[in-house]
Parts: C-alpha cells; structure tokens; sequence
C-alpha cells in the first residue's frame, strides 16, 4: 500500500501539503495551505492533529507566513514574526509541541534579523529549521518506538486511546510507533483501539493506519475498555500525549484518565509514548495544564447528525489530564522513565 504523508513541504509551490484527517477514512485528499490563514485553520479545524503533527504544521506555518508577507512586498520585521507566531500560538491551546516549535522558529528568525538578513535569506533559514523539526521528529519517534518496544511481550493485547501514529507526527506516532517497531521486530501483538469520542480519532484514524499495515486491530467504543481489561482481554496500555508537567502529570485526548483509572484496577501497565518535546518543564503539575475546551456542536451533533436535542447545555473538554501516581512509566526517545524522573529535553 502506498505510504502517506501527514505533511509535506512542496518546495517548487511554496505550499505546505496537508493530508486532510477530517475526511479520513471515507477519503485520502490533501489540503495546500500557501497562507498563513489556512494553515492556522487547518491546526484549529482538526485537519492536521495530534501534538508533534501540530508542532511542524505551525513551523511550516511560519514560514508560509513571511513568504506570503514577502510576496505581499512587505518587510517582515520582528513584530511581523511575532504576529505570525502568535496568530499560530492562537489555534490550540493544550498540546506543547506547537509553542515549543514556534519558539524555535522564532529564535531563528530573530537570529537572521539581528544580522540583517531579509526576504529569501529569513525564509530560507526559517524554512531549514522547520525542515530540522520535522526530521528530528521523525528520528525521535523512530527511537523512542524500539526504546518502547522492549516493554512489549510477545502476544501482547494493547489497548490505546485517541490516534497517536504517524497522522499525528510528522511520522511514525508515538504509541503507534511503540506498537509498529514491537510490530517489525516480529512480535504477535494486537491492538483494541478505543474509538474516542466525540471527533474519533481512535475509529477514524488508529485504525486506518493499523489495517493498511495489517497489524491485528478491534475497535471497540470508549465505554467498552474497562469490560475488556475485567475479562483477560488486555496486557497493557500506550497512549500518547499532548503536555507533560514536570511531575509526569499527563495531558492527553478526553477519556485517557478514565482508561488509565481502569487500568489501575486491573493491575495493568498503563504506558505514556511521547518525544521530550511534549514535557513541559515549566509547569510543576498538571493542574496548570491548559485544557482546550471544543465547539458544543461536536458532541451533540457528531459529524452532521443530531444526536441530542440541540438546545441541550454541553461542555466538551477535548483533553484530560492522567496524575503521574497512574502511569507505569514514559517512553520518550531518549529512554524509559518513571513519571516522578523525567529526562532533561533531547538528553541522551
Ligand atoms: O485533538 P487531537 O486529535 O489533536 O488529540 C490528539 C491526542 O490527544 C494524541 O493522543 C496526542 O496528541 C498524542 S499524538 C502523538
């Protein structure tokens, strides 16, 4: 089966290629964003997901920007960088991975202005630094999936939430990555993979992916997996994440609390795939990890059929966060790590 990329960077366009994940499964299309409004729209839309996938996009997104402010005739000056960051920063709130690669992005902006480059020179160092991201995305989740795989029995049935693969990433995935690289070193696993309400990335996305790869997936609805841990049915769980406080509290998609809750009390090792790019230092726990909270109309009318009386009061966090007492331990690129010992960022 042909290979797919989450995203791309068409040079001779000057466009970043998005595979369009709101339309997956039913179809494989592609979105072009040569403005920086449309790249900001496809990160707070959904098209591109998941925390490292978000973090490229807007890196791309920088870049999209000042060119489409250098082809406008314009100047861009410090404050024109801070503006485009900011109006990327402005999509989502939770996963880290965006603010992390937009900093980066910034610094190397900032860097060219201070030495008076400009125009093509600014875009082509920006475009090189978010072509660096993406490759050490990549590479991270190459190593943080065979770092992972060694936790992984032969014959193991794995159960994951949300999509944390290569859609998510810019390729690979995380979770997904641990269980491919289990995969290809010849391990028999399989996988029940929740289906995430309300936007169903598990249903939608996870499972896509693990099919075209003919790894052994079920889907079941979220409010299945415990009934499943009670009866032999899982060996362990990975899971993504979108923000990792200081302590190993743990951000992730709505309902990985409650799977982590169920796995506790079946005395099932409850594992966190994530590159060091998702930890954030800065906040000592996961009380101060901000939660986006969606649009009503994803719940009560998912995917264009109303599935409750549209008057009906909803609340709709799209993330929840796991208390580092619950999780087994974090498998990054750099290592396994128990919650309370995370690794300095890119330490070996
Ligand atoms: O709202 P989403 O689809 O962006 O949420 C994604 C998740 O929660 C993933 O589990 C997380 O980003 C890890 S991706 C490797």
């Amino acid at each position: 089966m042909a290979e797919f990329k989450t995203l791309q960077w068409m040079e001779s366009e000057n466009v970043l290629r998005l595979l369009d994940q709101r339309r997956l499964p039913q179809r494989e299309s592609y979105l072009e964003c040569g403005r920086l409004a449309e790249v900001a729209d496809a990160i707070r839309t959904l098209a591109v997901r998941g925390a490292p996938a978000i973090g490229v996009a807007a890196a791309y997104g920088m870049v999209v920007g000042v060119r489409e402010r250098v082809d406008l005739g314009m100047e861009p000056d410090l404050s024109t960088l801070a503006g485009i960051r900011d109006t990327l920063a402005a999509t989502r709130p939770t996963a880290v991975n965006l603010f992390w690669a937009l900093e980066r992005m910034f610094i190397v902006g900032k860097g060219c202005l201070d030495r008076g480059s400009r125009g093509e020179a600014l875009i082509r160092e920006l475009l090189a630094e978010a072509r660096r991201i993406e490759a050490e995305d990549e590479a991270a989740h190459r190593r943080l999936g065979i770092n992972g795989a060694e936790l992984v029995p032969d014959g193991a049935r794995i159960l994951t939430h949300c999509n944390a693969g290569a859609l998510a990433c810019a390729a690979y995935g995380t979770a997904l990555g641990v269980i491919r690289a289990a995969w290809e070193a010849g391990k028999k696993i399989s996988v029940l993979a929740d289906e995430t309400r309300p936007l169903l990335q598990g249903s939608r996305l996870t499972c896509w992916e693990l099919l075209r790869e003919e790894i052994p997936v079920t889907l079941i609805c979220d409010n299945m997996a415990a009934h499943c841990m009670a009866g032999g049915m899982v060996d362990l769980v990975i899971v993504g994440a979108d923000r990792i406080a200081a302590n190993g509290d743990t951000a992730n998609k709505i309902g990985t609390y409650g799977v982590a809750l169920a796995a506790a009390a079946h005395n099932l090792p409850f594992y966190i795939a994530a590159p060091t790019s998702t930890i954030d230092y800065s906040l000592s726990d996961g009380a101060a990890i901000p939660i986006e909270e969606r649009d009503p109309d994803e719940v009560r009318r998912g995917f264009g059929q109303l599935t409750a009386p549209a008057a009906v009061p909803v609340y709709n966090p799209a993330f929840d966060v796991t208390p580092a007492r619950l999780i087994t331990a974090i498998i990054t690129e750099t290592g396994v790590f128990p919650p309370d010992r995370l690794p300095g960022r890119g330490s070996a």
